[in-house]
This record gives C-alpha cells, structure tokens and sequence, in this order.
C-alpha cells in the first residue's frame, strides 16, 4: 500500500493556468492569417452531430462494462473571418443499466439547460483553435464539454496530405501531436491525428469531459483514475472547405490493477460528424471580458481543504474495507476519488494522514494492504 500511496500523493500538486483579462474588445481574434485549407465562410452556419460514449470495464474480473453517452447538435458560426461561434442544441445525456435498455440521466434537464443556454467564441485560424474567448461566466464543466468539442474540431497540419509534427494544445493539454494524412480521394482527405501522452503538459489532473458534469452516475463513471492513455482522431476534410468528420477514441488504462489479464479500461469515443449548413448566424459579436487555451479547466473539481481531508479519509477507509480479501470492480472508481480528494490536501495534512495509516488508525483490519 505505502509505495502505491505515495505515488499517489506524489500527484497531488497540481498546476492551474487560468484565463487571462483583456482590454474590452469584441473581437476574439487578434490577428487572421490567410485561410486556404479550410473554407467556412463569413455568415453561415455548419451543422454537426456530436456524440460522446465513456465506458468503463474491470476486464478479468467482471464482464460488465457502463457506459454514458452524450449526444448533441454542435452549431459551429462564423461571425467573421477567424471569428467563429460554438452553440449547442438538444443535448442529451443518457446511461447504461445493468437491466434493461438505457436510462435517461437523473438531471438531464439541468444539464442541457447549462450546455444549450451559452454560446462560445473562438478564434481559429485555418484549422487552429487560438483561443476561446469569454463574454459572460460559463461553469468549468461546461467549458471543458465545449472545449472538447472544439478539440475534436481542431487540426493544426500547414498541408493535410504531409505527415506534420506539432506541439499542440487541446483539452488533454500540451502534447506532441503527430499528424499523418491516410486516404486522398477525389474530392476528400483523411488523416490521423496522435497524441504522444507522455509528452503533454497541463494535465496533472486531467480527468475526462463528463466527469465534472454536477451529476451523480451510480457507476463507475464517476471518475477515471490515474493511467495509462492512447489519444488518436481520424478526421476527414471534403478538399479546400469544411471538416466532414472527427472521430476520437481515448483509452486510460489503470495501472496498478493491469497485470495481464485484469485492468480497469475506459474508453472514450468522441464522434463529430457534418450535416449541413445555414447562410445564416444567430449569434452577435458581444464584447469579451477574458481569454482563454483549450486547456482543461480544473477548477470545477476543488473542494475546500476540510473536506478534502473528510474525503480522503472516508476513500481510504472504503478501499481497506474494500479491498481486504481481493479487488473489487469498484475499486478503480475508489482509487480515482482517492486522488482527486488527495489533490486539495497540503503537505502537513498529508503527513497527518500517512501517519495515521502507518499507526493502523486508518485501516486497522487490513493487514494486507499495508
Ligand atoms: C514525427 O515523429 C515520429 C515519432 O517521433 C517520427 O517517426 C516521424 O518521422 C516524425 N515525422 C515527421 C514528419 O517529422
């Protein structure tokens, strides 16, 4: 137990780069280069369905897996040359049962309200999100839903048909991203998009977009811990104008269960797919108070330092019990919540609790795990 806790705790400093101020403005983009890979024209709306599914399985130890699934319109505006606009529509969110088909989530209702009811302006330059742009306060996880959008979105390649390799910034932070085009056909062209994880900054406590959704998912798709992660896209661009589709799959693999046969696995699909288009915008070019990347914002998972120790207390005390005669299928989930409370802690409290579990106060009855 000790080496693992101590990884674990070696996570818990965490970084934050927030948004910046700027001076009142109500452009978003400081500068436009010259567009020529891509064509979304001044004006006009493009349609594309976007869907999410985030599934969770202990393979070797249970054939179960549980997935949630997002599903929304993504309404992308141009309002103005490198000025775009990102609504979403009819937002849902709905989950899997052990039992019978799926299950609308329990707060739905709210959930669309918050994604539905905001429009995000952002700056893109040729297949480049700059920066995102922010007019009145939008909740963390909100952004981080929008912003993964965005990423998906994004494509940083000079040429679509040379293979490219950039540094990039998104949502699973500033990584070594590699580009290499797949299929050229008459009028389309394809390329993969990977991202080299080890080598991405600003994602100490990267956990996935629905995560921080307000909103308890009895499963365990609460959280997902600390792991082993492949990122690839597949995008595909009709010749000289709009991105037809995106698709992404992310896999985090928990590593102190992965021997070879057992690990926890989730996997997130993320799927943007075009529809059509409208030649016209509903939304205006307001003014915008503050500036932001596409990085992941962390600050909607910050509890107070009272209840971050509460928390770590009560996680460990359910691992022990948990994990006295062998690991359960939830124990990925305990470990995950373990860490997120373990991140508010200050060092003085995080002795406190080391030794506490040194002295046998906490988890006396599991001999084992300590
Ligand atoms: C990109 O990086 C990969 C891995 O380091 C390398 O194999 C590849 O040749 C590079 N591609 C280009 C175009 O530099």
């Amino acid at each position: 137990m000790e080496p693992r806790l101590l990884a674990l705790l070696a996570l818990a400093s965490a970084a934050i780069a927030g948004p910046i101020t700027v001076r009142e403005t109500s452009s978003c983009a400081t500068e436009c280069r010259i567009s020529n890979q891509f064509r979304y024209i001044p004006g006009n709306t493009y349609l594309y369905d976007y869907r999410v599914d985030i599934s969770t399985s202990m393979s070797g130890v249970s054939e179960d897996s549980a997935t949630l699934t997002l599903t929304t319109m993504a309404e992308l505006e141009v309002l103005a040359p490198c000025e775009m606009a990102l609504n979403l529509r009819n937002t849902r969110l709905v989950h899997s049962q052990a039992r019978g088909g799926p299950k609308v989530a329990d707060r739905e209702d709210y959930f669309r309200r918050s994604l539905d009811s905001s429009t995000l302006r952002f700056s893109y330059q040729d297949g480049v999100v700059e920066h995102i742009c922010i007019g009145n306060r939008e909740e963390p996880w909100v952004m981080n839903i929008k912003k993964g959008i965005l990423s998906a979105f994004q494509n940083s390649m000079d040429n679509v048909k040379e293979s490219q390799n950039v540094t990039e910034t998104d949502v699973t932070g500033t990584c070594e991203t590699q580009y290499k085009p797949l299929i050229s056909g008459y009028y389309s062209d394809s390329v993969r998009k990977i991202k080299d994880i080890l080598t991405c900054t600003d994602r100490h406590d990267y956990r996935t977009i629905v995560q921080m959704v307000p909103y308890h998912v009895p499963s365990e798709l609460q959280s997902i811990p600390v792991m082993k992660t492949t990122h690839e896209c597949e995008q595909v661009f009709r010749r000289g104008d709009v991105m037809t589709s995106a698709t992404c799959t992310e896999t985090h693999v928990y590593r102190p269960f992965s021997n070879q046969q057992s690990g926890a696995t989730t996997s997130v699909k993320q799927s943007l797919t075009y529809k059509n288009y409208k030649t016209h915008v509903s939304s205006r070019q307001d003014m915008i108070y503050s500036k932001d990347s596409l990085l992941f914002d962390h600050s909607a998972t910050r509890p107070s330092a009272e209840q971050a120790r509460r928390q770590a207390e009560e996680k460990l005390k359910e691992i022990c019990e948990s994990t006295a005669y062998d690991v359960r299928p939830e124990s990925p989930r305990l470990f995950s919540d373990l860490v997120t409370a373990l991140k508010a802690l200050d060092i003085q409290t995080l002795e406190r609790i080391l030794n506490q579990l040194k002295s046998k106060r906490l988890c006396p009855g599991n001999e084992k795990a300590l």
